[in-house]
């Protein structure tokens, strides 16, 4: 791999199915970026399991998303893919640096406070207050330059740049301070049964997400009963009223690859079934190619085991390096190479 090129580091969590969201504010933009960057992109579960996780779930839908990143275009030849929990340095850098994450930076984090408004308070794990602790793990393991998230994730990247200057002034320089590299606007999509928030795969409700493994009929009927407005007026706006309208000409923009400008003059005019009829087109000439990508990759057993188990082996390379100067540096006793 070369070793002038900047550094990148994502994940996702293996819960819930991954939304056309995932597809058009993450993935896309990693197919891009495996072609500038030595990138790492991993399935985080051990952060999945903060929150309950059904062992059959968690393991389907782990290999599912795995499947998914190759079928959206990411190269195993190019980034390297892998599952998480496979690099041991992440739980242990984890520890580490959740050691030295003050109480109030944790408390503060809004993820935190929403996913534990949510469950009983009693019965929220102590995993997901340190959950930041074990991001910035994840990125600080590969000298992550860049990381690419979502806007709703910047204040756990904040979160990771405080703690790597922290431990950068108690222990001397170490880790790479990351930057977050938000995507390009009109990446992120809306639910389209609340177009004010952020479509999320774990939403309950049937009409909120399309799934990249939905079918075509699926997506039609969901995208068919999006919600709009009553003004029958076709235009891109921030007004909150116009939000559902908004997020299906992004979804079309962002998917045609056309410029603003030109989906906003195809659609003047037009009544919202039209652009309706046109996102569903648009999103299933994208998935039905990507569908058969993956069938085949799922059907083709032990395929997919081959490229995560050299995954990890690669990534494990990189983050015992880093680690191993960590445990140096905050003075543990260097254990005598096995074999
Ligand atoms: N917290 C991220 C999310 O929910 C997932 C994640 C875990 C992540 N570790 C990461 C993202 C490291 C980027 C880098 O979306």
């Amino acid at each position: 791999m070369d070793s002038h090129k900047k550094r990148v580091l994502s994940g996702i969590q293996p819960s819930g199915n991954l939304t056309i969201g995932n597809y058009i504010g993450a993935l896309r933009q990693w197919v891009e970026e495996q072609e500038h960057y030595e990138c790492y992109f991993c399935i985080v579960d051990l952060h999945a399991i903060t929150v309950p996780q059904n062992p059959v779930a968690l393991r389907n839908k782990t290999q599912e998303v795995a499947a998914l990143y190759i079928a959206s275009g990411l190269d195993p030849d190019k980034v390297t893919i892998f599952i998480q929990s496979h690099v041991t340095a992440h739980a242990e850098l984890g520890w580490i640096l959740t050691c030295l994450s003050p109480l109030g930076w944790l408390y503060r984090m809004t993820q935190f406070k929403d996913k534990a408004a949510k469950q009983q308070q009693e019965s929220v794990g102590a995993g997901l207050l340190n959950y930041p602790a074990l991001m910035a793990a994840d990125i600080l393991l590969y000298q992550a330059h860049a990381v690419p998230v979502g806007d709703d994730q910047r204040q756990h990247l904040e979160f990771t740049r405080d703690l790597a200057q922290r431990f950068n002034s108690l222990y001397g320089e170490t880790f790479v301070i990351p930057e977050v590299m938000i995507p390009k606007a009109g990446a992120r999509i809306m639910g389209l049964d609340n177009p004010t928030a952020k479509m999320s795969k774990s939403e309950d409700s049937e009409y909120h997400a399309v799934y990249m493994l939905d079918s075509p009929a699926q997506v039609k009927k969901k995208i068919m009963r999006a919600v709009t407005d009553s003004l029958a007026e076709i235009r891109f706006s921030d007004d909150p009223e116009r939000a559902g309208i908004n997020n299906l000409l992004t979804i079309y923009q962002a998917l045609s690859g056309r410029t603003t400008n030109e989906v906003a003059q195809q659609f003047e005019g037009k009544g919202y079934g039209d652009l309706k009829k046109a996102v569903v087109e648009q999103v299933n000439s994208h998935l039905e190619p990507l569908q058969t990508r993956y069938n085949q990759l799922m059907r083709e057993a032990g395929y997919l085991d081959d490229i995560l188990a050299k995954g990890a082996e690669k990534a494990a390379e990189t983050a015992e390096r880093t680690l191993n100067t960590v445990k140096e540096r905050i003075g543990f006793v260097p254990g005598k190479p096995r074999r």
